[in-house]
């Protein structure tokens, strides 16, 4: 209970910083940037950033190019606000940074929720730049981020995992890919703790599951997020193929490279995205 009440008076906290910064403005949709995604908020028309450290609740990231602004961005009729800068569980603070800007984002009344990250392909036709929108997950971190009193009283103890990708965002993603040219796929994105790459005969194991990509990150923020009753949806970007498949060892810098490379599509395939839902 402890935990629950210390949380909902940050959450407080946040809610009237925000509010006093940038007025009652309800955003519809929230974008978490992960690896290689943060640049994508760096010139976007439209847009007011505060730094996460000002912002009650939130803490600075720990990792390299997860820059912690936060930005609210006007996309058509609508607002956006965007997470440049993710925590994970590998840095081993537990599940309440990682929980705290999806209670925030819910808490400002976003209806739609776009988690990004950089993942290591492990379909064999996947190639460096391509995307992935997420039709399912495995949550192979070894704890599971609802652990815990319920976020809320509507939330329920056992939420439902049928259907954590919203079908409907996942088609407008891909459609959104497409128009943009890019090469984009659907798949399944296993998520592990981290932050050890996995071993070959790992990957070998959860392609036979039937993963397509693997992580360290968005599946607490799904699961949390569709727990809450958002809409979710998930993109990730190739940015390596996952161990084994290639013969090349694993770097964060390549992971970033990579990630730059592909930006503009996936900038692109963003924006048409943001574009649709704001209608
Ligand atoms: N494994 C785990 N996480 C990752 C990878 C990978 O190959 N690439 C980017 N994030």
């Amino acid at each position: 209970m402890q935990e629950l009440s210390q949380t909902d008076q940050l959450l407080g906290e946040a809610l009237t910083y925000l509010r006093d910064s940038w007025g009652e403005i309800i955003p519809d949709s929230c974008m978490i940037c992960g690896s290689g995604w943060g640049p994508l908020a760096d010139d976007l028309p439209d847009t007011q950033s505060l730094p996460y450290d000002q912002i009650p609740g939130l803490s600075a990231t720990t990792v390299a190019g997860h820059n912690g602004q936060l930005h609210l961005c006007r996309i058509g009729d609508g607002h956006t606000l965007i997470f440049q800068g993710r925590r994970h569980f590998y840095e081993g603070d537990g599940w309440g940074p990682i929980r705290f800007p999806i209670l925030l984002a819910h808490k400002l009344g976003i209806k739609n929720l776009l988690l990004t990250n950089a993942a290591g392909g492990i379909r064999s036709s996947f190639e460096v730049g391509d995307m992935m929108v997420l039709s399912d997950h495995l949550n192979f971190m070894g704890s599971n981020p609802l652990i815990g009193p319920p976020a809320n009283q509507e939330m329920p103890r056992f939420p439902d995992q049928t259907e954590v990708y919203e079908p409907a965002l996942r088609n407008l993603l891909v459609q959104s890919g497409q128009e943009n040219d890019a090469r984009i796929h659907e798949g399944v994105y296993v998520a592990l703790s981290g932050p050890a790459f996995e071993t070959p005969a790992e990957i070998r194991a959860f392609g036979s599951l039937g993963a397509d990509a693997v992580g360290m990150s968005t599946v607490p923020e799904a699961t949390l997020g569709h727990a809450l009753g958002l809409r979710v949806c998930g993109l990730s970007c190739i940015s390596n193929k996952a161990a084994g498949i290639s013969t090349e060892k694993l770097k964060h810098e390549d992971v970033e490279e990579a990630a730059k490379i592909a930006l503009p599509k996936m900038k692109a395939t963003v924006l048409s995205f943001l574009n649709k839902l704001a209608g």
